[in-house]
């Protein structure tokens, strides 16, 4: 979590570094602040709450002194301590003279900090990234060595994941950044440089960039930028160039995030597939894994690894894996696959899901599981991130940045991609014949467009929901590719607008959920017309028999299930694997429009955090 921003060159810093956190607040925005380099001091601004207290808070300083060309600044996702001023970065050391802004956890945090107290040093927070500040600070003193050299040194010290800023008050011109599990890139401009935990703060300015690797350290010292390992060892900085559109960060008129990409899934869906298949000669091209294809058409088995959304995609996909290409896939959540030493055999062939590319957990798994020796695919929507860079192979969601933290865009492109997967490797195992692998190439090719239909569906889910937005509860409910649906459903109404919901399968529901439908229960089901829906109408009335209220999400013109439901709303006929690119629609308008109605902050709800850097 968290979002680092730092500037150093001939502008004012304090400008950039502002809009920079506010970019990266879908990081962590529990508490934001500045340092800025000053002629003998560095001047620390830091308050509770979102980026705006922050600038409110300075604007409203009689003794505001916001000049400076170099600082580093944080919006924070609290792992130590409450979120509170004391507790925001940066940390400055005791003396005053080292600042520190950190996203990650130093796990030894408690043994440096006990010999630091016995060495004099005072605390002021309960941060585990205070040690930082107070060691180099320490290190300087008593070896002497320079700034940059002091921060190498502290870090051979420190265990855990990190990406730091360091300022230091006696060389003004100077800014160091280390990286060890968490993210950081560094922007270059003209005479100046952008520091970021992701390159949306830096595109306005420059679109040359280099990522750092784990256990690297950049040093950016008058104007020269050196790029070493934490072992001391001088790198060549391979510099790259962005191809993120500034307008693409924007709200482009929508009242959020989320809504404006929940609208962008027409286009999204289509940029995911655009020039990997063709329906007209049945054929998927995967440049990505093409290097690596064998090994996934002689997998014997397929393990999806992921967390939250990615993984409710990823159990998606173990129906295309297991239904259309016969081959069989597990999917677990990265968190318990990696402490559970798994079996993995030389001829399995591991997927990980991820829209950041950073989540902590499912980096571990994918490190775990490439020890074990698997070739690791990754499924990533963050150009760049850890993940892709971590796997073998892999193919990207062109969905375009994801900023609202309810993932919703970046799902149905999940979707996609993994779909085109599998299709590549049933045209290889045969497992359907040429003129079915058409048919399911054209359906998909005319996706965005039934997307761009069901998301008239707008006003409609918005009716629905100004009923039900007092509810306490909500049971989701749905069959075959309808149940990672129902997860998804409920995990979106969950998170943003704090109504505690449940999915299931349906059929799960009469060995116990079942206890909780009264008159007061809104259940709704995934109820289009499928191979399933006798099954699931059948549940369907057994809520009805005990006065559940349901909402259901129905192939258009079902006229049967309008009878029978108390509300419902239509989807396109799609065929059941394509299911889930539609019915998704309503499912995300309906969490979208139920928090919209109870006044939550949509785009960053409470506690949350747009990517997941630990454990
Ligand atoms: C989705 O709405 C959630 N905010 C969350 O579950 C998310 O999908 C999860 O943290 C995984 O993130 P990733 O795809 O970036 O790895
Ligand atoms: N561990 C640091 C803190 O609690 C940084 C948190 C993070 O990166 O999530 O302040």
């Amino acid at each position: 979590m968290c979002g680092i921003v730092g500037y150093i060159g001939k502008k004012e810093a304090w400008p950039i570094l502002i809009k920079g956190l506010e970019r990266l607040e879908y990081r962590g925005y529990d508490s934001a602040g500045v340092a800025l380099m000053n002629p003998g001091e560095i001047l620390v601004y830091k308050k509770k709450g979102k980026v705006s207290e922050l600038s409110k808070f300075v604007k409203n300083k009689s003794d505001k002194n916001i000049g400076g060309t170099v600082g580093i600044a944080h919006t924070r996702w609290a792992t130590h301590g409450e979120p509170s001023d004391v507790n925001a970065h940066p940390h400055l050391s005791m003396g005053g003279n080292i600042a520190v802004v950190h996203n990650g956890i130093i796990e030894n945090y408690l043994s440096i900090k006990k010999v630091l107290i016995e060495k004099g040093y005072k605390f002021k927070s309960d941060t585990d990234t205070e040690v930082i500040s107070n060691l180099i600070e320490d290190i300087v003193k008593s070896t002497k060595v320079s700034f940059d050299e002091a921060v190498r040194l502290a870090l051979l010290e420190v265990v855990g994941a990190y990406a730091i800023a360091v300022l230091s008050k006696d060389d003004p011109e100077t800014i160091v950044i280390a990286k060890k599990g968490s993210p950081v890139v560094i922007g270059i401009g003209d005479g100046e440089y952008f520091i970021a935990s992701d390159a949306t703060p830096i595109i306005e300015y420059t679109d040359k960039v280099i990522y750092l690797d784990d256990n690297e350290m950049a040093i950016i010292k008058n104007k020269k930028l050196v790029v070493k390992t934490i072992g001391n060892e001088i790198k060549n900085p391979y510099i790259q160039k962005l191809e993120m559109k500034i307008e693409e960060l924007e709200k482009g008129g929508f009242p959020h995030f989320m809504l404006k990409e929940i609208y962008e899934q027409p286009r999204s869906i289509k940029d995911s597939m655009r020039g990997r298949e063709s329906a007209k000669d049945g054929v998927v091209k995967l440049g990505g894994i093409e290097s690596f294809q064998d090994k996934f058409f002689n997998a014997k088995r397929i393990i999806i690894l992921a967390c939250g959304t990615s993984w409710h995609a990823g159990l998606e996909a173990k129906y295309f894996f297991e239904e259309i290409s016969k081959t069989p896939t597990i999917v677990e959540y990265a968190s318990e696959f990696r402490y559970r030493n798994p079996v993995i055999y030389p001829n399995d062939l591991v997927i990980v899901i991820s829209q950041s590319g950073e989540t902590a957990d499912t980096l571990a798994a994918l490190n775990l599981v490439k020890e074990k020796g698997a070739t690791v695919f990754g499924v990533c929507n963050v150009v760049g991130s850890s993940i892709p860079r971590a796997t073998d192979a892999g193919v990207y969601t062109h969905a375009g940045p994801e900023i609202g933290v309810a993932s919703t865009k970046a799902f149905t492109a999940q979707l996609t991609v993994l779909l085109l997967m599998c299709l590549l490797l049933v045209n290889k195992k045969e497992t359907l014949n040429k003129k079915e692998i058409k048919k399911l190439l054209e359906e998909l090719e005319n996706i965005p467009e039934k997307v761009e239909k069901t998301l008239l569906c707008n006003e409609k889910v918005k009716k629905i929901a100004e009923k039900f937005k007092n509810i306490k509860n909500f049971i989701y409910l749905g069959r075959g590719y309808g149940f990672p649906l129902a997860l998804e459903g409920a995990l979106k109404v969950k998170e943003i607008s704090y109504i505690h919901a449940e999915g299931y399968p349906a059929a799960e529901m009469k060995h116990g959920p079942i206890a909780l439908v009264d008159e007061n229960m809104p259940v709704v089901f995934i109820a289009n017309r499928g191979k399933l829906y006798e099954k699931v109408v059948s549940n369907m009335m057994e809520v009805k028999a005990r006065k559940g209220v349901v909402i259901a999400i129905i192939t258009e013109g079902d006229e049967n299930i309008k009878k029978i439901a108390d509300f419902w709303i239509e989807i396109p006929e799609t065929s059941d694997v394509l299911v889930p690119f539609v019915a998704s629609i309503p499912l995300q308008l309906l969490a979208y429009h139920l928090a919209s109605l109870r006044g939550c902050d949509i785009d960053k709800p409470r506690n949350l955090a747009k990517s997941v850097t630990v454990e």
